[in-house]
């Protein structure tokens, strides 16, 4: 599609439209965030850096109080520019009332897209933060949704409890999709400086989403429907989730046939062209790459269509924890104990390295099915994740990682691979380690006690 002329207010739009296209122009417009967790709450600051009136609005209580004290509880972002823009720019302000939302021109729905238990798509969310705004909406807003979800949310869900307030979309209101991009962890790539895709339910809609956007981040990519947008997130996080799976999946053919599926991936790396590397690991967690998936099997199922692909990579993904589990307890078997007296160390809870998210962590389901086979005596550590509620019980993580507590255990599993974690030490003081990432890779001297997923050792 050919990009379309931006940033200027279009002759042929309505008055509504040229108004904000104004507002956005000369920085008088006020934008709205509606859930302020690790999307909106970056973006909410984004906005409010650049000196623009920011208003966020979320259900949690504890999170606008944290926020109105100009205290920030999202471990990427900086603290000191939290409290700089709500306590001294006075830039951002946050809070649980849905009226705030009439004062705002732009306003983005950022709030989760989870499942239910049997892995259908949970839009509840959407639907009551859209319902929120329809009651203050008046003409000349935009509205963009952002929360991950299956193509046709935007004009199928959202777009009809807008319009029955009475008001044209595309003339008196706006409407479009922009996902998000943002990738907790990564000091490389922040909201600022990664393209963000829009689609908007008509052209006048496309350019002033990009208008937005274009205030706090660097490239903005017009597609021409909302759906489009849609299907384009869902395609970048399967396009992980299948290449993550077939990785894993080698990792275990690599376990039977004896090579090392990590120095397999490091010699294809050396391809300059037609190979990105995906690495192996205990299974996939997180609030986008496990969930997504499924919201496009249940969309396909609806046109009878079933995603064969899909599928059978979120059940060899899923599949990984219950590998890890048969892993510890092959090497509880190697020792004089018992599954219901073995120690078992778990290092790292979180979904990934060096983040403080829980959802979805595979370790956590780690940690599930030793309860379930009988493992009494399970602990943990884990900076960033003070404490888990595992089943019936409630563990708490070590303080820190001594070289006395990594002895006393029979077997140590580094589940996320954190930076902090002294990886030598580990290995000089535990009775066999269980290396789900290749944390162990540069550990000093030979180490007879790792066992790492995907070597065939
Ligand atoms: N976390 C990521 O890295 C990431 C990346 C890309 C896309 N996404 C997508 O963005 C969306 C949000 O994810 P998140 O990680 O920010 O979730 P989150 O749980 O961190 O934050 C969501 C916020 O919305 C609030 N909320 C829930 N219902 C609400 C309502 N009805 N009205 C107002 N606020 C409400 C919650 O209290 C919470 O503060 C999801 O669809 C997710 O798939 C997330």
């Amino acid at each position: 599609m050919a990009l379309r002329r931006v940033g200027r207010p279009r002759t042929t739009g309505s008055r509504s439209e040229q108004q904000l296209m104004s507002k956005i122009l000369d920085g008088s417009v006020t934008v709205g965030v509606v859930g302020l967790g690790y999307v909106g709450l970056p973006l909410a600051l984004e906005f409010a850096k650049e000196g623009i009136r920011t208003i966020g609005i979320d259900v949690s209580a504890e999170k606008v109080k944290s926020l109105s004290a100009g205290r920030n509880y999202i471990q990427d972002l900086n603290d000191d520019e939290i409290r700089y823009v709500v306590k001294e720019k006075k830039t951002l302000t946050a809070t649980l009332d849905f009226g705030a939302c009439a004062a705002c021109d732009v306003i983005y729905v950022c709030v989760p897209t989870p499942f239910t238990p049997n892995k259908d798509p949970d839009i509840s969310h959407i639907v009551h933060a859209t319902e929120g705004v329809a009651a203050h909406l008046r003409k000349g807003q935009l509205v963009i949704l952002k929360s991950t979800t299956f193509p046709g949310t935007t004009e199928k869900y959202v777009k009809p409890i807008l319009d029955r307030v009475g008001l044209a979309c595309g003339k008196d209101y706006f409407l479009a999709f922009s996902p998000e991009r943002i990738d907790p962890g990564n000091q490389v790539w922040t909201t600022k400086n990664t393209p963000v895709v829009v689609g908007g339910v008509s052209a006048a809609c496309t350019d002033l989403a990009i208008a937005i956007n274009r205030r706090i981040i660097a490239e903005v990519v017009p597609v021409s429907t909302p759906a489009v947008a849609e299907m384009e997130k869902l395609l970048e996080n399967i396009f992980r989730s299948v290449n993550i799976a077939l990785v894993n999946e080698l990792a275990q053919l690599c376990d039977r046939i004896g090579v090392n599926i990590w120095e397999v991936v490091e010699a294809a790396k050396t391809k300059p062209f037609g190979f990105m590397p995906f690495y192996p690991g205990p299974g996939i967690g997180g609030h986008c790459i496990l969930i997504d998936p499924y919201y496009l099997s249940w969309a396909a199922r609806e046109v009878d269509f079933v995603t064969n692909f899909i599928t059978l990579a979120a059940e060899v993904n899923e599949s990984m924890p219950f590998y890890v589990r048969s892993m510890i307890e092959r090497e509880i078997a190697r020792q004089p104990v018992t599954l219901k007296s073995a120690k078992v160390l778990l290092l790292g809870m979180a979904f990934k390295k060096d983040v403080d998210d829980l959802r979805h962590s595979p370790a956590l389901k780690v940690a599930e099915l030793l309860v379930e086979d009988g493992i009494e005596n399970i602990s943990y550590f884990d900076p960033y994740i003070p404490s888990v509620r595992v089943h019936d019980r409630t563990l708490t993580s070590r303080k820190n990682l001594t070289p006395a507590f990594v002895k006393r255990h029979d077997v140590v599993v580094i589940t996320t691979d954190h930076s902090t974690f002294d990886v030598d030490m580990i290995c000089q003081n535990a009775k066999v380690v269980i290396d789900t990432r290749n944390a162990t890779k540069n550990v000093k001297g030979p180490h007879r006690n790792i066992v790492l997923l995907g070597d065939g050792k």
